[in-house]
């Protein structure tokens, strides 16, 4: 129990207020770390569906699940009061919308992944489209 309380002690000595409202850079760096991440799988799946790169059932499979993985991780970077980095003010004044452009990323990265497990080109390139479009949406809506 003293050990626990040291620990807590510690980790809001370390953290300060971060502990209960999210820290503004740390939430940037998060959440562009993120999209980064998503960018590297989706740079693969781009090439492979612009025929610029030789299709590959395994690594299209592979790039899709990380998609798919990165979307649920996305929102937790913008909680309440972390403004800042190319992210509008649009997104918190209307929360609803970019929530649900964050569902819409989960679903279409979902299809995605079912489309790279038929195994063939066909079935990924219009996948990889839709998904190219769902960013650029939500881009030209909430990032400066
Ligand atoms: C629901 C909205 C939304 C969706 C969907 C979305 N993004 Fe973004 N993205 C953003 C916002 C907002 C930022 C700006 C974040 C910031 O700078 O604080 C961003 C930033 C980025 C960045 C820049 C990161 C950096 O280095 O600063 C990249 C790259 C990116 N997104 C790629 C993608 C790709 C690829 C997809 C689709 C697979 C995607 N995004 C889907 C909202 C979205």
């Amino acid at each position: 129990m003293k050990k626990l309380a040291l620990t807590c002690l510690t980790a809001s000595l370390l953290f300060g207020t971060g502990m209960v409202l999210a820290d503004a850079d740390a939430s940037i760096e998060y959440r562009q770390s993120v999209y980064k991440v998503v960018k590297w799988h989706m740079d693969s799946l781009g090439a492979m569906a612009r025929g610029d790169a030789e299709f590959d059932a395994d690594a299209a499979l592979h790039h899709s699940r990380q998609v798919h993985a990165l979307s649920f991780m996305a929102k937790e970077g913008f909680g309440e009061g972390t403004q800042g980095g190319d992210a509008k003010p649009e997104i918190w004044a209307n929360w609803d919308q970019f929530s649900g452009g964050m569902e819409k990323f989960q679903e279409v990265s979902g299809a995605m992944v079912a489309a790279a497990e038929e195994g063939t080109l066909q079935a990924l390139r219009p996948a990889v489209g839709q998904m190219g479009q769902t960013c650029r949406t939500c881009h030209d809506n909430f990032r400066n």
